[in-house]
């Protein structure tokens, strides 16, 4: 089994990588493997354009670091979304990137166990998750929890080496996904699937019912 974890920071190693690899470092230690893809620096994701395209090609029009995370998440079990926190909210780029993962690639993130976590200085980790949070929500992806939310504290990666607690968010954090994907392995091999798809419902609230 295996686990994507996605660094939307600018920094290749920064701070949100230091959280992640220790997420990383727990998932291994439970036999998962790991791999943590850099979608974050000088790339600049925009937001969605609203194309259409990959609803055609099924692929994100732009050819950039979504289609290559959409080609691993092929491989991949459970995904961890990672950003620091910019301004009380999750970095733009990631946002993005987030949005257009989700609507050119969102089916491979179906029934997939997930979690995020953020770095910050010091505020709007909470707000910042929650936007996070937004995007496994809607791809029923189950969302793994820690001890506490998934956050660390720092402004490089020797201060969040020194966050004790943050650091330990993160490895519980590791330690319940590994915990959710074993269960859901032994739920298949006995036959336990995830509930099979619906034709969906959309209803326009301007319509009078
Ligand atoms: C544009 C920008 C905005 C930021 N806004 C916040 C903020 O609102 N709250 C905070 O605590 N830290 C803020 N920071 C600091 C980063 O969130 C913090 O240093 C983080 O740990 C960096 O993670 P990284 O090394 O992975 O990029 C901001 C940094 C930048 C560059």
């Amino acid at each position: 089994m295996k686990v994507l974890l996605l660094n939307g920071s600018p920094k290749v190693k920064g701070c949100t990588y230091t959280a992640l690899a220790q997420v990383a470092k727990a998932l291994e230690e439970e036999g998962i493997e790991t791999e943590i893809l850099h979608v974050g620096g000088g790339k600049n994701y925009g937001g969605c354009v609203s194309c259409g395209n990959c609803a055609k090609t099924g692929k994100c029009i732009y050819d950039d670091g979504v289609n290559l995370a959409a080609a691993r998440l092929d491989q991949a079990d459970g995904v961890v979304f990672g950003s620091p926190v910019h301004y009380g909210a999750p970095a733009g780029s990631m946002v993005g990137f987030m949005h257009r993962l989700g609507i050119s690639a969102g089916a491979k993130l179906k029934n997939k166990p997930a979690a995020c976590v953020v770095s910050a200085r010091r505020g709007g980790t909470t707000a910042a998750l929650e936007v996070l949070n937004k995007l496994p929500q809607y791809f029923q992806m189950p969302l793994v929890s820690s001890q506490y939310w998934p956050m660390v504290h720092g402004s490089n990666p020797q201060q969040v080496a020194q966050d004790q607690e943050g650091l330990q968010i993160m490895d519980r954090l590791g330690r319940n996904m590994a915990w959710l994907l074993k269960c859901i392995q032994a739920g298949k091999e006995a036959g336990i699937n995830p509930p099979a798809p619906q034709p969906p419902v959309k209803t326009d609230f301007y319509k009078e019912l």
